[in-house]
């Protein structure tokens, strides 16, 4: 009989959770092991590993949907995996071919398919997959070995309350340089998003937006999200910036947004003070779905979009549509799914 687990699937937030395997594989001489499943979820490293000391990791964020029918399927594995490839090259780590990215993933929800939350609770399984500097190294320089990881934990909502509206602020610092390494997934982006992320919590708000770091004239993105606006002639519009990270959610949404409902849709600079182009606005990501922003303060004031409360129609048709392809309820473009064997 297969295993179950006692889970409030409605309440799950986004909190760790250990389940039951995850996949561990380890580069040295030049390549990668197979990688197999363990059950221990510590991994014991050298004091000396790069990760520790220079930041040499990355990461990826996907999920595993639970359709109608029962069946397990991923959304776009394959643009993760080649994100991953991009984040690698980017600081000197060795990549991870994409079969041996996508084979890990199905291996990892396989594993721990008790912990695919039911269809119709919103909840899915999240699955981290990371990439770690490991072995001795003192100077700066790369890692002489690297250990690929994915781990799997059944989540809701990332912002609190999921299809509701919540307000940001414009945060002061930056979270990535001109011609630096906001586009990769790399560990260091998310440190430096810390302290501007608390300071925006203390003061009553889900997190923060951030500016282009040249300027500071134009969106850029949240911490953990892309962000996109609906314009007054009902025209999909999201940042297109080398220092912001390449969403697949974005991705998806510009296309859901042309192909399903009709829009225009493009990647253009938003002007933090030219708000009131928008009629809607939006954060997107794995973790955050598609989040609506009720305001967004700048200056010491607070911009209202379409509601505080309310979320913009534009805004819950995306949603509808981008949740009815990933849980399978809504015929996928060719190639965005993949089903779980
Ligand atoms: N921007 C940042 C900084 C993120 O951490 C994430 C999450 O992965 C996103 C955007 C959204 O990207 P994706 O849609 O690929 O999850
Ligand atoms: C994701 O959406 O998968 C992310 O990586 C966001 C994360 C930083 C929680």
């Amino acid at each position: 009989m297969s295993k179950t687990v006692n889970i409030d699937w409605n309440n799950l937030g986004f909190k760790y959770m250990k389940t039951d395997l995850r996949y561990i594989a380890r580069w040295k001489d030049g390549k990668w092991d197979e990688g197999k499943l363990v059950k221990d979820n510590q991994i014991c490293i050298s004091e000396a590993s790069n990760v520790f000391h220079y930041g040499q990791c990355c990461f990826e964020g996907l999920k595993a949907y639970r359709t109608r029918e029962g069946d397990i399927q991923l959304f776009r594995v394959d643009q993760n995996a080649k994100r991953m490839q991009d984040s690698c090259r980017r600081i000197m780590m060795p990549e991870v071919t994409v079969d041996q990215f996508i084979d890990a993933c199905m291996q990892v929800v396989k594993a721990n398919e008790a912990y695919v939350p039911p269809y119709g609770t919103g909840a899915t399984l999240y699955l981290r997959p990371f990439v770690i500097g490991v072995g001795d190294v003192i100077g700066v320089a790369p890692a002489p070995e690297y250990i690929f990881s994915v781990f799997c934990l059944p989540v809701g909502a990332y912002f609190k309350g999921g299809l509701a509206p919540v307000n940001f602020t414009v945060s002061e610092h930056d979270r990535a340089a001109p011609f630096g390494t906001g586009a990769a997934k790399v560990g260091g982006n998310y440190a430096a998003s810390l302290m501007p992320h608390e300071i925006a919590r203390e003061r009553g708000f889900a997190d923060c937006i951030y500016l282009d770091p040249l300027t500071h004239n134009k969106i850029e993105e949240v911490g953990a999200a892309n962000f996109f606006g609906i314009t007054r002639d009902n025209r999909f519009v999201t940042p297109g910036s080398p220092s912001i990270l390449p969403s697949v959610t974005r991705k998806a949404l510009l296309e859901v947004a042309k192909s399903y409902l009709g829009m225009e849709a493009e990647e253009r600079d938003v002007y933090i003070d030219r708000l009131e182009e928008l009629t809607e606005a939006g954060a997107c990501g794995t973790a955050a779905v598609i989040t609506p922003i009720g305001g967004i303060e700048y200056k010491g004031k607070l911009h209202v979009f379409y509601s505080e409360t309310e979320v913009g129609p534009v805004t819950r048709k995306l949603y509808e549509t981008l949740t009815g392809i990933q849980f399978g309820d809504i015929e996928a473009p060719e190639g965005w799914i993949f089903k779980v064997k």
